[in-house]
């Protein structure tokens, strides 16, 4: 790698995820703005963190946490004022820090203007064709045009009414809710459109987009059934690519803005060719996300998307959660998962019951290590908020309060995500633990948070949050620099080097075995549990060769 591509910041940037609606509420009313997250830029700053990425905060009926979006240029008031915005962008960036938005391009709100006038004409219409509204099939067209499923379960299509409330037999495409119509990316508007939204966030100064489902945008003409072939229907289809490759051209029309896709791929050659050097900057590796405690899967997990993105020079992406999968406490911890419902392709592996107290400290020492793994792989990091405070899932929210559209179209039969997607607990305590100063929360907070506090986790320097500090910090410090070629595993324990900016190297070993094991030789740089003379499972440390 030559030293001009080393100085690109997203090359090896830890990026902080901020879910809106659940990290701080300035306004009390239960849902977490903008004036809040800007309330703490002291805090992100002391992560250490080079960016944030902002999931959506756009014009949204909210019926997928803000995934539906109404008006891809205002901000939902619920979040704050536009001016509430900017003046988060720029405390940000007076902070160093650069901001990463999400954009939407897969599927809008049906409250979306384009949408309402679809509605408002005869179906199939000419205001039709910026979404996949197509003809059923059997007698009057009341039979879906084709067996795709929705990722939220049950059919991908939604029969349209006509103005008399009689079914018409044509209907519109949803690969999400029936509120999020899929737009139709071989209409020029469309195209067009998002180049202008596109232009209209990096003017404002934002420095990156994250790219919602970015593999689907484009559905094979005439919506075949999926067979065994690749590519499926309507993921990751050639025609995916020219549009990344548009949204390139635009990106380098100004300095060091950033595209990030969400490609849920379970290929890592085909997750390379969205990295290609006139497409996007990076692409989440979520089979890092998805393996099992085991070191020859996470060896699989990393070497594969390590070796595709190295021969075509880009920069891997590491994630263990976010905002669609249960936290990694959870899910590391031992306790059997929630198995989703067949047909979800959701992310989901929710614990099917409360962790016990030793399935907690394993979760908990897992997740540590894993982080600290991480943040010695060559490319960047994407840490989800509350992950630096080693939150667990939360399991016990009543029906009444869950919110994720996969729960309601599953009657309960998938959990869904409402439990890593909790107001963050700030304090130990107070009714909503610091997350604001009034009583109400929009997903309740269990009585155990304040357990997990920022506040208390200051105050000890053992905390998952002095942890995650010194590991940033030292990850930092160390300087890695190059990819790594040599990770393997060996009875358990996985173990890789990485070269650094000093001229002297790093072992980064990992325990994910039964049994402790001998401490690799060379000074210790840090662990993610305190080290003597054993490294035991659970544990990862870095030392120099
Ligand atoms: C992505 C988002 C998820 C959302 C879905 C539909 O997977 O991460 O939260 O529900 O797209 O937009």
């Amino acid at each position: 790698m030559n030293a001009a591509l080393n100085q690109q910041w997203w090359r090896d940037a830890v990026v902080y995820q901020i879910y809106p609606r659940s990290f701080a509420d300035s306004n009390d009313d239960g849902e977490g703005d903008l004036a809040g997250i800007t309330s703490r830029i002291d805090y992100l700053r002391k992560l250490g963190i080079d960016a944030v990425w902002l999931n959506p905060c756009y014009l949204s009926p909210m019926r997928d946490g803000g995934y539906d979006v109404a008006d891809y240029r205002r901000i939902d008031p619920r979040f704050g004022s536009e001016a509430d915005f900017d003046a988060f962008v720029n405390a940000c960036h007076s902070a160093g820090i650069r901001v990463i938005m999400d954009i939407v391009p897969n599927h809008c709100s049906s409250e979306h203007v384009w949408f309402r006038e679809a509605l408002s004409s005869p179906a199939g219409s000419e205001p039709w064709r910026r979404f996949h509204c197509v003809r059923g099939r059997g007698d009057g067209g009341h039979e879906p045009p084709n067996q795709w499923q929705s990722v939220f379960s049950g059919p991908a299509w939604t029969e349209l009414s006509n103005a008399d409330g009689t079914a018409s037999g044509w209907w519109y495409l949803h690969l999400f809710d029936p509120s999020q119509p899929d737009l139709n990316w071989d209409c020029d508007d469309v195209r067009a459109e998002f180049d202008d939204i596109i232009r209209h966030w990096f003017d404002r100064g934002v420095d990156g987009l994250r790219i919602d489902v970015a593999t689907g945008m484009v559905k094979a003409p005439g919506y075949p059934e999926p067979d065994d072939s690749w590519p499926h229907p309507h993921w990751d289809q050639d025609g995916v690519h020219d549009i990344f490759r548009r949204w390139r051209s635009i990106a380098d029309e100004y300095d060091d803005r950033v595209l990030v896709a969400e490609a849920i791929l379970g290929f890592p050659d085909r997750l390379a060719r969205y990295l290609r050097p006139d497409e996007l900057h990076m692409a989440f590796n979520f089979s890092s996300l998805t393996s099992p405690w085991d070191a020859t899967s996470f060896v699989d997990a990393i070497t594969w998307p390590l070796f595709h993105n190295d021969s075509i020079g880009a920069p891997t992406t590491w994630l263990l959660e976010n905002h669609d999968i249960a936290r990694v406490v959870s899910r590391f911890s031992g306790a059997p998962l929630r198995q989703p419902e067949e047909n979800i392709t959701i992310l989901d592996h929710v614990p099917a019951r409360a962790l016990t107290d030793a399935e907690l400290e394993r979760g908990t020492a897992r997740s540590r290590a894993a982080l600290l793994m991480s943040l010695a792989l060559p490319g960047s990091f994407y840490l989800y908020a509350g992950g630096e405070l080693g939150l667990p899932e939360v399991l016990e929210i009543a029906d009444d309060y869950r919110d994720d559209p996969v729960w309601h179209r599953t009657a309960g039969g998938t959990t869904g995500r409402d439990g890593c997607r909790v107001p963050l607990p700030w304090t130990e305590d107070g009714a909503t633990f610091g997350f604001n100063v009034g009583e109400k929360t929009w997903l309740p907070q269990p009585a155990w948070w304040g357990r997990w506090s920022v506040e208390r986790q200051e105050l000890d320097a053992h905390s998952c949050l002095a942890f995650t500090r010194a590991a940033i910090a030292a990850r930092h410090a160390v300087r890695f620099v190059g990819s790594t070629t040599d990770v393997t595993a060996h009875d358990g324990v996985l173990t890789f080097t990485r070269d650094t900016a000093d001229a002297v190297r790093v072992r980064c070993t990992v325990n994910m075995g039964e049994n402790a094991v001998p401490l690799p030789a060379g000074e210790v740089i840090i662990a993610s549990t305190p080290v003597a003379d054993a490294l035991p499972p659970d544990v990862c440390v870095w030392t120099y060769t």
